[in-house]
């Protein structure tokens, strides 16, 4: 349902993408680990062109978008359809904080999607039950935990009914219990078949939860497959290095 190919970046002759490549599969739950630095964000921020690629090209469902060169008005367009596709999770969760839990979840879908009052608020309801926020949602952010606002994050980009879910480090700014709270929502979506590409530090979770890991160094995917198999026994000396230094 994702198909990404060849994106190259580079900032000031920095080559920070080389060419990355990645086709998900619906359903699929992708983490994405690598060295700090090797362009995991810029990457997940490629996928839905919030960084524009010099080179490349992203397929999600049934819209394509491929970069040469200048970025033009039809770029544009094209971007604007392709995110509506795309659910986008960030460390910082990035809540509104004059708004409440509830209204943070459901101003996209009223503003951008035009649903009615009513049914923006039962849809947003139904998320919060599911991400166990339904007792708090009446709670400005800043009376919530880190766990319960990424939660909180997670239900808003869950409301435009995205067909993919892009995390960026959803858990590196939380406490090892909160980020359960967090990963255990994650699973629970991969449960309900939704589709979810992972950057992470948290290798217990990569092993554990993604039906595929990718290992990015230098701007490369250098190794992906599955979990199980590349913790036990990395094919590539990189990887090695890296799991080793962290394991
Ligand atoms: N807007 C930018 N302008 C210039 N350089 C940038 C910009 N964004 C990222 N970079 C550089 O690109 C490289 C990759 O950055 P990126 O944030 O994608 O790495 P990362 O793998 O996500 O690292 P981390 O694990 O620390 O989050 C880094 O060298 C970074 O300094
Ligand atoms: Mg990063």
């Amino acid at each position: 349902m994702l198909q990404a190919s060849g994106i190259a970046k580079s900032y000031g002759g920095n080559d920070v993408l080389r060419g990355l490549s990645l086709d998900v599969e619906r359903g699929e739950l992708i983490s994405i680990i690598g060295p700090s630095g090797c362009g995991k964000s810029t990457f997940l921020r490629c996928l839905n062109f919030l960084e524009h690629p010099d080179a490349g090209s992203v397929r999600i469902e049934d819209v394509t978008l491929a970069c040469q060169g200048s970025w033009s008005r039809a770029n544009e367009a094209q971007a604007h359809r392709l995110r509506a596709h795309v659910g986008m999770v960030f460390q910082s969760f990035n809540l509104f904080p004059h708004r409440t839990v509830l209204e943070n979840v459901m101003m996209a879908p009223i503003q951008v999607k035009r649903v009615a009052r009513e049914q923006a608020q039962a849809i947003a309801c139904e998320l919060l039950e599911k991400v166990g926020l339904g007792a708090v949602k009446e709670r400005y952010p800043d009376r919530l935990s880190g766990g319960q606002k990424q939660r909180a994050a997670i239900a808003r980009a869950l409301a435009m009914k995205p067909s993919v879910m892009l995390y960026d480090e959803p858990t590196s700014a939380l406490d090892p219990e909160l980020s359960e709270e967090v990963l255990s929502v994650m699973r629970a979506l991969d449960e309900d078949g939704m589709t979810q590409i992972v950057v992470t530090h948290d290798m217990r979770f990569a092993r554990a939860a993604s039906d595929r890991v990718l290992y990015v160094e230098g701007g490369e995917v250098v190794e992906s497959g599955d979990p199980d198999l590349m913790f036990a026994d990395p094919k590539d000396a990189r990887t090695r290095r890296f799991l080793r230094t962290l394991l």
